[in-house]
Order: C-alpha cells, then structure tokens, then sequence
C-alpha cells in the first residue's frame, strides 16, 4: 500500500504517527572536525577545539555555529542532497527531530579515547550517544519502524585525523609507545569496532572520509618554520599507512558483514590534487589558509582562538583550498560532496552516496 503525504501528494512510508517521504534516508555523522556542525559548543573543551568565534561560517551562515569552516561542511551538502534540513549536533538544546538523523562529531575526537582525552567526545562515546537516541526512537515509533529508519539511513564516519595530528602538537606520549603499524592498527581496530556495533544496531550504508595529507597542511608547516615550507613525512607516512589500512578493512567488512555498503572518499587524494593545480579547480591559493597567523598561515588562531589573539583573514574564502590552518573551505568541501553524491570513481569508492542510498 502507498500512502500519501495530504499535503504534498508524494508517496510516503508512515513511521509511527510521522509521516516520511518514502525515499526518507536519515543521516548520522559520526567523528572529528571535517563534520562537526558544533557539538563542541556545549562541552568543555579549549577555544582551540570550538568554531564557535567569528569568522567561522562567515561565507554561509553569516554566523559562527561551531563549524570549522566558513561555511558547510561536507555532511550539510549530503544533507541537502537527501532533501533533509541541514541535521543538528546532538547536543543541541531541544534537538529532537531524531528521524532526520543526528550528528555525534566533536572537533579534536578520535577514535582511542586517549586522544585530547576530557577535550572531546571520543568515538565510543559518541556511539553511547547513538544509542541513547535510538532508545527514544524505539519509544516514539517502535521496534520494526525503527529498524527500518536505522537500515535505510546513512552512516557518515571521518575519524583519524587527530590520532596523527596530537602526537606531533602535545606532548602525548602515545605514538612513541608503539610501532607505526602497532598505533594505525589500534586507530582502526577502534573504528572497525563502532562500525560492527552501529551495524549490530541496524546501520548498512556507511560513508567515510580517508585523512587529509595531514604532513602537509598549513598546520603542520607552521610546526616546523624551518623545514622551508616541507611537509612533515612522519606525518605523511602515518596517514597513508591509514589510509591503506582502512580500504583495506572496508573491503573485509564488506566480504564478512551481509548488507553491510559503504562509499570511500579519498579525500588525501582530493586535497593534495588542488593544492598542486589550485587554478584548475578554481582557486588561487591552495598552500596558504585564508584564515590564520605565521607561516601559511597555519598557527591555529583563526578568529583569535588559541594563545596569539592577532590573526590575518584573507577578502574571499572560496579562492583558498583551506579556510583555516587545518580546514578546508566551504567551496573545497562543496566540491568533495558533489563528487561524492554523484560517485565520480576517482575520488569515491566502490559507489557514490547516491547510489549507496538507492536515491533515484
Ligand atoms: C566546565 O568547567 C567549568 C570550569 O572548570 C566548571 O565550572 C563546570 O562545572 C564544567 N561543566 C561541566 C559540564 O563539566
Ligand atoms: C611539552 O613539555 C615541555 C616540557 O615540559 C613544555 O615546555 C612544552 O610547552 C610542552 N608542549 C606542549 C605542546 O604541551
Ligand atoms: C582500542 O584502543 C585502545 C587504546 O585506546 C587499545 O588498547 C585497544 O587495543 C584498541 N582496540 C582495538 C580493537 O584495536
Ligand atoms: C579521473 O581521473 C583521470 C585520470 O587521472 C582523469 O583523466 C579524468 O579526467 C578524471 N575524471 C574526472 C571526472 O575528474
């Protein structure tokens, strides 16, 4: 039977009393700064770990919500995409509309609770938050009706970043505790782990993000003005040894888990391609953040956050691949979610988000 919305005459599914479009796909967003629309707003953290100063969201929202950028982040244009309003942090006061989805990122997480530990939602507990959700859900509308939000929604995952970033910026102690391989191991481990019980939970369709080419980032110039502008290569090394293992274990998921689909952004691949032909893509500077102090602009003040209050905002964000020292912009991340939705094969793999979600 086809039911149909009074109002709009499109075929819908019925949820409990909530009336959804039928082709309604929820979006969960799970990780670190690249998709954090601001749950970092509502927790104790430093200023370093918040967006919530202007000239964040200066190109979009005209008002700073929390995202580390100047505008949307990849999730908001997915978002758009899916035909949901953009999909609120969790701890938003009041945020309830849960059937859309929910966003659990928090700015500086990762996936080992050890990482900026007390500064962040680390990702175990950003699924504790899942969780919780999905208790009130199975409230409001029931087992069966639940499961079919939960398999049909999206699963959004960008974690990482920080386990390769923190031991290079802290005096954190883990990284030297382990081999490379040891560490990227326990990272994946970590994140394979959430990825079973949001699984177990009903989730089949994820999308990640692979880590940014970290070694080479304004941020990390600017950690070593005397490396002349190179990049970190134990950085570089560690975030490939990533990447390789997470396409690796995708793949295994996929061959062990029935249903379980996924669609891999390579956004390493993505961001070093603009930083080296910018003119191509339609930026002028690909090595400089638009929004920063000191070389490349990549000491991590943008908005006066951080110890030097005194910072450098350039005239128009969508000419620079990197809003601030360890960001990309708005138009970047525009670029990314369009190649991703559509499922352009060098960037996303083995399918776009359109397909993932049988979007017509
Ligand atoms: C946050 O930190 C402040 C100051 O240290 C403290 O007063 C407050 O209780 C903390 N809030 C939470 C939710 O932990
Ligand atoms: C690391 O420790 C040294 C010595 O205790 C200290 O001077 C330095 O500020 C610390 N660095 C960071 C980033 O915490
Ligand atoms: C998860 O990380 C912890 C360190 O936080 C590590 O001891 C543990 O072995 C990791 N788990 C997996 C499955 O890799
Ligand atoms: C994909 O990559 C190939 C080889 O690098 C290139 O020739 C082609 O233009 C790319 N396609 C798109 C849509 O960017």
């Amino acid at each position: 039977m086809v039911l149909y919305c009074a109002s709009l005459m499109i075929p819908t599914q019925c949820l409990g009393r909530i009336c959804l479009p039928e082709e309604h796909v929820a979006l969960f967003i799970f990780g670190e700064s690249m998709i954090d629309a601001g749950n970092n707003n509502y927790i104790n953290t430093t200023t370093v770990l918040q967006s919530n100063i202007w000239p964040y969201g200066e190109s979009y929202f005209k008002y700073p919500s929390g995202r580390a950028s100047d505008g949307r982040l990849i999730p908001d244009f997915i978002a758009e995409y899916l035909k949901l309003p953009f999909v609120p942090p969790y701890l938003h006061p009041g945020y309830h509309r849960y059937t859309d989805g929910a966003n659990f990122a928090s700015a500086g997480a990762g996936a080992l609770v050890e990482t900026n530990r007390g500064l962040v939602i680390d990702l175990h507990t950003q699924f504790h938050y899942f969780e919780k959700m999905e208790r009130l859900l199975r409230q409001k509308l029931g087992e069966a009706e639940t499961m079919t939000l939960l398999s049909r929604a999206l699963y959004f995952i960008s974690i990482g970043t920080n386990e390769y970033l923190v031991p290079f910026t802290s005096n954190s102690t883990m990284l030297q505790s382990y081999s490379h391989e040891e560490y990227v191991g326990m990272v994946i481990g970590n994140m394979t782990t959430v990825i079973k019980e949001i699984y177990n939970k009903g989730g089949r369709k994820f999308a990640f993000l692979n880590v940014e080419p970290l070694g080479c980032i304004p941020l990390a110039k600017a950690l070593k003005p005397g490396n002349g502008g190179a990049c970190i290569e134990e950085m570089t090394a560690l975030v490939k040894l990533h990447n390789k293992a997470l396409s690796h274990v995708l793949q295994i998921q996929e061959s062990q888990l029935k249903g379980f689909k996924y669609s891999k952004a390579d956004l390493y691949s993505f961001v070093t391609e603009r930083m080296k032909n910018r003119l191509k893509y339609g930026f002028k500077e690909g090595k400089m953040a638009c929004c920063g102090s000191g070389p490349y602009r990549g000491v991590v003040n943008c908005g006066g956050k951080g110890s030097v209050k005194e910072y450098e905002l350039c005239g128009n964000p969508s000419e620079y691949v990197f809003f601030d020292a360890g960001h990309p912009s708005e138009k970047a991340y525009q670029q990314l979610a369009k190649l991703m939705w559509d499922g352009d094969l060098n960037v996303t793999w083995p399918y776009g988000i359109k397909a993932l979600v049988g979007h017509k």
